[in-house]
This record gives C-alpha cells, sequence and structure tokens, in this order.
C-alpha cells in the first residue's frame, strides 16, 4: 500500500492546496484514477461519504472506494458521516490500519434523510451532541488526523460563530467551509462574507469551498482567505472540477482542456464505468451525471439555447452507441470555453 505522504503534516505550506471536493456518485474510484492519470492529480481527493454503523466493518461496496489498492500513488483523505462517536472511532482506527493519515468527519450534508437523523449538517444544530461527539473523538489518542467538513449552519448563518467556538476547543487538522446553511442547500451564493467575518476567529487550518469556478476564482479565493490565522491549507473544487477536468492544472499554470482532451476523458469514464457496474446502460446513466456539469464547458452565449437542446436529447437517450453519437457531436460542434460557465448555479 503506498498512499503519498500529505506535505501538511511535515511542512508549513504557504500556497493553498488544491483539492477535489467530495461528491457523491462522481469523485469515485473511478473518476479520481482517470483524473489524476489524465489531466495531474489534486493536492487531495476527499472521497464521498461513507457511513459506518454499529457493525465494526465497511461493507464490501465500501471497500471498493476505500481499498488502499484503489488509491495507491494518490494524496486520499476518506470522510465519514456518522453521529455516533463510538461508529466513528472503529472506523478512524480501521482507516489508519490501512495508512490513511487523516479522515474527515462530514457535517455539511443538507439531504433530508441524513438531515432527520440529526447527521452531517443537522449535527450542526445540536451544540450538546457535537461536544460531546467531539469530546469522545479527540479524548482518543487516535493514530489518525481528523478534519471537519462544514456549513455555516443547520438554520441560520448567525450560528456559524458559536460552531467555531466549539470546533475552537479541538485539535483539528483542517476545517473546510463550504459557507451555506443547510436549508440552501446548493442554491443561491455562498455565503463568503460571514466566513469572511469569522475569519479572524478560526484556530485550525482553513480550507475554503463553494462556488470558485473559475482559475480566477481560485486566486481571488487564495487572497481573500489569506490572512487565516492558522493558514488558508487548501481550495477545495467540488462540481467545476466536474465541468472542468483541467481547471486545477490552468491554476497551476498549465494549459486548458483540449477536445480531444474531454472525448478522451469521457471514453475512459465510460470504458471504466462500463467494467465496475457490468453495463453498459448504467455507465450511460452515470456519464449523463458527469456532462451536467460538463457541458458548461460549451457553448458559447448564443449557442446556448441549442446546448439546451442537444443537452434535452442527451438526457432522453436510452441506447449507449446513440448517447455517445451525441457526446461526440456535443464536443465537436459547440465552442469549447477557456472557462466553465457557473451553469449549474440556482437562485435560492
Ligand atoms: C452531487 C453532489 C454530491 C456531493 N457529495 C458530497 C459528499 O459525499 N460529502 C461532502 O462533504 N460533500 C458532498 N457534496 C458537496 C461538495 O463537496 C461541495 O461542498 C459543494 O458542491 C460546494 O462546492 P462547489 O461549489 O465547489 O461544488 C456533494 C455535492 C454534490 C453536488
Amino acid at each position: 500500500m503506498k498512499i503519498v505522504p500529505d506535505p501538511v503534516f511535515s511542512m508549513p505550506h504557504s500556497s493553498p492546496q488544491l483539492t477535489a471536493a467530495p461528491m457523491e456518485g462522481l469523485t469515485t474510484v473511478v473518476f479520481r484514477r482517470l483524473h489524476a492519470e489524465m489531466f495531474g492529480a489534486a493536492d487531495r481527493y476527499y472521497l464521498p461519504f461513507v457511513t459506518p454503523t454499529v457493525e465494526p466493518r465497511f461493507t464490501a461496496r465500501q471497500l471498493r472506494e476505500l481499498a488502499p489498492r484503489a488509491n495507491e500513488g494518490l494524496a486520499v483523505i476518506p470522510q465519514l458521516l456518522t453521529r455516533r462517536s463510538a461508529d466513528f472511532l472503529w472506523a478512524a482506527r480501521a482507516l489508519a490500519d490501512m495508512g490513511y493519515p487523516e479522515v474527515n468527519l462530514n457535517l455539511g450534508c443538507p439531504a433530508g434523510t441524513v438531515v432527520v437523523k440529526g447527521k452531517g449538517s443537522g449535527f450542526l444544530g445540536d451544540a450538546i451532541a457535537l461536544r460531546e461527539f467531539f469530546d469522545d473523538v479527540f479524548g482518543q489518542d487516535l493514530p489518525i488526523a481528523v478534519s471537519v467538513k462544514t456549513r455555516l449552519g443547520l438554520r441560520s448563518p448567525d450560528e456559524f460563530a458559536g460552531i467555531v467556538e466549539l470546533y475552537n476547543l479541538y485539535p483539528i487538522a483542517r476545517l473546510i467551509v463550504h459557507p451555506r446553511i443547510r436549508s440552501d442547500f446548493y442554491k443561491g451564493d455562498a455565503r463568503r462574507s460571514v466566513l469572511l467575518s469569522a475569519l479572524p476567529s478560526i484556530k485550525a487550518p482553513l480550507g475554503v469551498n463553494g462556488d470558485i469556478v473559475t482559475e480566477g476564482d481560485i486566486a481571488a479565493a487564495g487572497n481573500a482567505f489569506a490572512a487565516a490565522p492558522g493558514g488558508l491549507a487548501e481550495i477545495m473544487i467540488g462540481r467545476a472540477l466536474m465541468a472542468d477536468p483541467a481547471l486545477l492544472r490552468k491554476a497551476r499554470g498549465g494549459p486548458a482542456a483540449s477536445r480531444g482532451e474531454i472525448r478522451s476523458f469521457h471514453h475512459a469514464l465510460f470504458d471504466a464505468y462500463t467494467t465496475l457496474f457490468e453495463s453498459r446502460k448504467n455507465a450511460m446513466m452515470r456519464l449523463k451525471e458527469y456532462w451536467f456539469y460538463q457541458s458548461c464547458l460549451f457553448g458559447a452565449d448564443d449557442e446556448l439555447e441549442k446546448l439546451h437542446r442537444a443537452m434535452k436529447a442527451v438526457n432522453r437517450t436510452r441506447e449507449p452507441a446513440e448517447f455517445n453519437a451525441r457526446i461526440e457531436d456535443l464536443i465537436e460542434s459547440f465552442t469549447l470555453l477557456q472557462h466553465a460557465r457557473f451553469g449549474w448555479r440556482k437562485p435560492l
């Protein structure tokens, strides 16, 4: 097993790491390997959340993502979604045994089925339970660092100051903030001003996330949050990396994606998912989820109506061969943009 050591544990860093956000169904082992190989690896890939249960072992399905061999050569941080410290602890120890240097706690997921159980962003609404959880977790001498990915609060951004006070009581390895509240889901704009106001009080090394779409946005976030007292450890990108797989490469001074690269990436994802699912139809369904974002790298302003129609046809397609033909056509016939359009933005 070989997971590249994360420099953050051995030396202070001046420029923030550029990391791939966890995205269920998208930043899978298939995506991570192909993305790293074809566009250059993110400084870290966070794994989509895993829910540990009372049964103290990972399922075969969870191990598909977690097995060290699946992540060889990449800096990968697994993420756990739970409000039970006992479940977190066995899973964290198991991940340490597998060689992972850090585990991330999900305090951001806004899904109704998660929040109703007091998990994800739902946990933010119960400060007493959250404190007990952290007392249990940090009271153990865990052989693995613990980082947190959080929203600003459950119901109101005003909750954030109190939540930060709570976080400051513990040696959290990194605090990654997606500055929305639960009820925002993914709508409206990230509430970056709330995070900026709280900045002086955040002790942990900071990660910023949310609505960072272009390399200009990455640079702007780097400047805006540079004064974080614990350092700006990372800028985390989710949906924009699905739209533009070359985004991190560009931010490091490299070239934009070519049509050929997007085509090769599409086919490589399609083939790898076909193998994984043993079904071209299921692979096609998965690829439709990528193309919801990926299509935002195509289409000049005057082509948007036509692109919209093309994507409708793509989504209606039931046959993998026809799907691939439509995608090939889209890649060839629309303008390839330098920067992804923020086409997935939804109003509040
Ligand atoms: C389809 C989808 C799946 C996601 N899955 C996870 C997840 O497993 N764990 C998590 O912490 N966040 C998850 N997120 C949230 C993202 O990691 C990220 O915080 C959010 O998309 C905002 O960042 P962005 O604007 O760069 O996309 C998910 C978001 C989407 C859209």
